[in-house]
């Protein structure tokens, strides 16, 4: 039974009316849960995030980053760079982590985005073709390990074992899964999604690192010698996993975190890299305002190498949650399936960028490096990302 002094309190004193309408074995279910969640926790973030709304409008002291330009070098010096690179990758130094919890709702794709194909070929796949030319040049099978969600680990897994890992060694295949958060009603109330379980969603990218460890993951790369981790997200297809040249300049530079940027558009919806208070970081388009955005010269492409010392030093540390509101399915007070605005809590991974101590940046030409699939239709669709995976002859 729930408590209902407890729940009301927090306002949440509605799920008693939800409760009424419950089988003994659900409410026993919702009560569990509701025990398990720290109300109190939950109210704050709503209080924070949706009614004292805080905005980022502090732009006085935001400057460009650090940054070179892959096309201003000479080929010697790219020939360097890539020696570098295959090198370290050859000697056990990276990792390769590959974000895919999301759930890739503005594609109005079921499937784990990594399993949407372009011409026959999986958007995991494209990115396990590369690791395995990589082998093939190096002798060396990189770990790949794949952050899933409660959503879509189950699916990805099995969408792995039915292509056979892509013929890439599935002993190097690692798959961990995320945390989820609960999502609230614009009153800040608990919502039942459809199986009248209290609604969550996967917690955003953030939780990356922290998931890593707890899989134990991190301290089995530690034990492997790796000293850097290759990141990326799974909706760019033009991405390219642990080139060469990216890992030589992150070995010979020697950073906490290297960013690959490329040059935004105006209005488009990518994250700008800045530097505030002598530390590179994200403004995220969905908080920025789109005349501020347009300064700067560097986007965001979810691109980045992270020293494993400097992750094994701040991974336990604190980070913000961030607010997005999306149409989620869910019952209503008669238990009737509806679809309507819900608050959605994020955790971002560039948020770590705070705890660093040195960054760099190399901007990359977009054409050749960035293509995501984000949306059915129009900008960064299918058709889009189609056109320049021929366009680049990798379909
Ligand atoms: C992201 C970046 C943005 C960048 C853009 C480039 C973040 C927060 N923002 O925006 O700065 O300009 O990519 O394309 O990363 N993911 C999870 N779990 C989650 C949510 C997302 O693993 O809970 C993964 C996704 O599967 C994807 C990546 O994180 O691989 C990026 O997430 P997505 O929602 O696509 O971010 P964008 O809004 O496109």
């Amino acid at each position: 039974m729930l408590d209902k002094k407890g729940l009301e309190k927090f306002n949440q004193d509605h799920l008693i009316e939800f409760e009424k309408l419950m089988s003994t074995n659900e409410k026993e279910q919702l009560a569990n849960k509701v025990d398990s969640l720290n109300l109190s926790d939950i109210q704050d973030l709503y209080e924070d995030l949706y009614v004292n709304k805080k905005v980022i409008d502090d732009v006085s002291s935001i400057n460009e980053v650090k940054y070179d330009v892959k096309n201003d070098f000479s080929e010697e010096e790219i020939k360097k760079y890539e020696e570098v690179g295959l090198d370290a990758i050859q000697k056990g130094k990276f990792a390769v982590l590959l974000m895919a919890g999301g759930q890739g709702t503005r594609l109005g794709y079921k499937g784990p985005k990594g399993s949407f194909e372009i011409e026959g070929v999986s958007l995991f796949e494209i990115q396990a073709q590369q690791l395995i030319s990589l082998k093939e040049q190096t002798g060396v099978a990189v770990d790949w390990y794949i952050m899933t969600s409660k959503v879509n680990d189950k699916e990805t897994q099995l969408f792995f074992e039915a292509k056979d890992y892509f013929g890439y060694d599935k002993s190097h295949v690692h798959f961990f899964k995320q945390e989820n958060i609960v999502a609230l009603s614009e009153e800040g109330k608990l919502v039942l999604d459809v199986d009248g379980n209290i609604l969550e969603t996967p917690n955003g990218n953030g939780g990356v690192f922290k998931s890593l460890k707890n899989s134990g993951y991190l301290d089995e790369m530690t034990d492997n010698g790796v000293e850097y981790i290759f990141l990326n997200n799974i909706d760019n297809v033009l991405v390219k996993v642990l080139d060469p040249l990216f890992a030589g300049y992150t070995f010979q530079k020697s950073m906490d975190i290297t960013t690959k940027s490329i040059q935004p558009k105006e209005g488009e919806s990518v994250g700008r890299l800045v530097t505030a208070n002598q530390k590179d970081t994200v403004l995220e388009y969905s908080e920025l305002d789109p005349e501020v955005a347009n300064e700067f010269n560097n986007a965001n492409i979810g691109i980045h190498t992270f020293k494993l010392l400097f992750i094994n030093n701040v991974v336990d540390h604190a980070l913000p949650y961030h607010l997005a509101i999306k149409k989620l399915k869910q019952l209503d007070d008669d238990f009737g399936v509806i679809e309507q605005p819900t608050l959605k809590f994020e955790l971002f991974y560039f948020d770590i960028f705070q705890y660093a101590n040195s960054f760099i940046t190399l901007q990359v030409p977009r054409e050749e490096e960035f293509s995501p699939l984000k949306n059915k239709e129009g900008k960064d669709s299918v058709e889009t990302a189609t056109a320049d995976l021929k366009r680049m002859n990798l379909i």
